[in-house]
């Protein structure tokens, strides 16, 4: 991240996640796929039952919330929001898609949740609180806009060593020169509440109560080095876009390196397994 001061930092992550969003509409199914433990561990510590209202934050295509709604209905209420709108679009057809009525959708803002106070009972917020500037603020909001009794379930990724999947292609990008390395504490950054104690501390100071932090471990696999670019093209803002400025000749280094770097996690097939952890948090308001 270049820019120094918030507003010019959030004015950059939205433009980031704006972009990526037609990447991440087309690996909408592979995300869902992926993601899926981590959704089911957020869903079964949200405790959900019929008639509640839920806020997902920062929801992307929206598939951990669109779980949310099965369970709700029929008297209860998906918000669904995001806070870039090619990313509502995509949420809001998948919606129609699955034939799911009970979703409203809205641009939120983590930092400032655009919603009464004591309004929703459950709040969800799957691999999107790491990109918030204020990450302190946004869950005093996510607790105000909570009712007495209700509660957060979330997921940031965990430490960097955790996840080579994650970390290998932008170490390609370094050690080509195409790219600075990784500052993992700089805030919107995905490892910047990896930190251990970081989440737990985060909530507990927000006001939550019996916070409980755990680690999923959700599988991270790819027929080719060749898939595992491509994916890594559509899914990640920064290797995408700096990726697009490489010629044909850096491109093919690139991948070069990449297969290198993953040569430990490369099966004789070509196919690639590696690990992924993800940390999962559940607390009450
Ligand atoms: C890694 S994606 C996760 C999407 C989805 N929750 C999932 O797990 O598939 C991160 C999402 O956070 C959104 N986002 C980034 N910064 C945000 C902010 N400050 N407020 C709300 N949403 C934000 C992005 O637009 C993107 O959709």
């Amino acid at each position: 991240m270049g820019a120094a001061d918030p507003e010019a930092l959030r004015a950059e992550i939205y433009e980031r996640w704006e972009r990526a969003a037609s990447g991440w509409g087309r690996r909408a199914e592979r995300v869902r796929e992926f993601g899926s433990p981590v959704s089911a561990w957020m869903l079964e510590h949200a405790q959900l039952e019929p008639g509640l209202r839920v806020l997902e934050l920062a929801a992307g295509p929206g598939d951990t919330g669109f779980l949310a709604a099965e369970r709700i209905r029929p008297e209860g209420t998906l918000i669904s929001t995001d806070v870039a709108e090619p990313m509502l679009e995509i949420a809001r057809a998948r919606a129609a898609e699955m034939r799911l009525e009970n979703v409203e959708f809205k641009r939120i803002e983590l930092d400032w949740i655009d919603l009464e106070t004591a309004s929703v009972d459950r709040i969800l917020c799957k691999w999107g609180l790491m990109f918030s500037v204020d990450p302190e603020t946004s869950l005093r909001e996510a607790r105000r806009v909570l009712r007495p009794g209700g509660r957060i379930a979330l997921a940031v990724w965990d430490e960097p060593p955790a996840n080579p999947w994650a970390t290998i292609t932008t170490r390609a990008l370094v050690e080509l020169g195409h790219a600075e390395p990784l500052d993992r504490d700089a805030p919107g950054g995905m490892f910047s509440l990896s930190r251990p104690g970081r989440l737990q501390w985060l909530l507990e100071a927000a006001g939550f109560l019996d916070v409980h932090v755990e680690t999923v471990q959700p599988a991270r696999s790819w027929a080719s080095v060749e898939d595992y670019v491509a994916e890594t093209r559509d899914l990640s803002c920064a290797f995408g876009q700096t990726y697009a400025t490489l010629s044909g000749e850096q491109r093919e280094q690139v991948t070069g390196k990449i297969a290198e770097l993953a040569r430990a996690y490369t099966a004789p097939d070509g196919s690639l397994s590696m690990p992924a952890r993800s940390l999962v948090a559940a607390a009450d308001a």
